[in-house]
């Protein structure tokens, strides 16, 4: 895979927003972020419809979606984080994830939540209204150049983007970090051969979410160009459906 380096192409600004250099003109246009092919042609319907993601942005649809582990798996990510840190969520999480991370971290802290779909930055944006200690912006991840945080923590994005995207994503995040700080993700994982769920999870993974069986066949350690910069603690849940994995930064 070809090294991946946001700076060649993209400027920063000072909120951290990544824009395109213009050198021709020397002059910056602020761009709006592409949405990614992988975002458009699998999760059109799911982040981006506007006739669905009013339905969707509810905490009983992740509750569902996540078999009723999602209040264990946000506690989990929280137990690493706290309060007065600041703290880097890349792209939104339906339901009250974001407002919930804004209060655990608090007023002494800051909350930058990064979406690459407008549509997702306003629904987040409105839901962080009482908290201006947390904002959502409109960019993509990869290009987001502001840092280094506390904490970031990354809650089922990987799943949803392909491979090679995966390791941009883990190499991205971890770079952000600071020394002593954190990447925590929590993702599915390949549930024991046993679990109940796994064939139902299996079809709707080959149906709907294609790239998400990528968190089966690997680690998410192995996205990580420099995984030995990096002390790493991995847990699961449920019958291995559901990992956390943190990657604190030693060097
Ligand atoms: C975090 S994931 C799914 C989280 C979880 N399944 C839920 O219930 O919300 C979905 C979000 O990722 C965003 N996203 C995907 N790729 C991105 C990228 N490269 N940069 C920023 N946001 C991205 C999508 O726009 C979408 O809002």
């Amino acid at each position: 895979m070809d090294d991946f380096n946001p700076s060649s192409t993209f400027a920063e600004t000072a909120d951290g927003f990544d824009i395109p250099d213009s050198p021709a003109s020397g002059r910056i246009d602020r761009a709006e972020p592409e949405i990614p092919a992988y975002l458009q042609d699998t999760y059109y319907w799911a982040y981006i419809s506007p006739r669905n993601v009013p339905l969707l942005d509810r905490e009983i649809v992740v509750r569902t979606i996540l078999w009723q582990q999602h209040n264990k798996l946000q506690r989990l990510a929280f137990s690493e984080i706290e309060p007065g840190q600041t703290v880097m969520q890349p792209a939104s999480v339906y339901g009250s994830f974001g407002p919930n991370l804004a209060k655990h971290v608090g007023p002494q802290g800051s909350v930058d939540i990064i979406d690459v779909a407008k549509i997702q930055v306003d629904s987040s944006s409105r839901k962080l209204q009482p908290y201006p200690w947390a904002n959502a912006h409109h960019a993509n991840c990869l290009h987001w150049q502001k840092g280094p945080y506390d904490v970031i923590v990354c809650y089922f994005l990987l799943h949803e983007v392909p491979d090679e995207v995966k390791h941009q994503v883990v190499d991205h995040l971890l770079s952000k970090v600071e020394v002593g700080g954190k990447v925590v993700f929590v993702d599915y994982a390949k549930p024991k051969w046993w679990h109940p769920l796994k064939l139902i999870t299996s079809i709707v993974f080959d149906t709907l979410e294609p790239f998400a069986k990528g968190l089966w066949r690997n680690e998410i350690r192995d996205f990580a160009k420099d995984a030995e910069r990096y002390n790493w603690r991995r847990e699961t849940i449920f019958g291995d459906l559901f990992q956390k994995v943190v990657a604190t930064r030693e060097s």
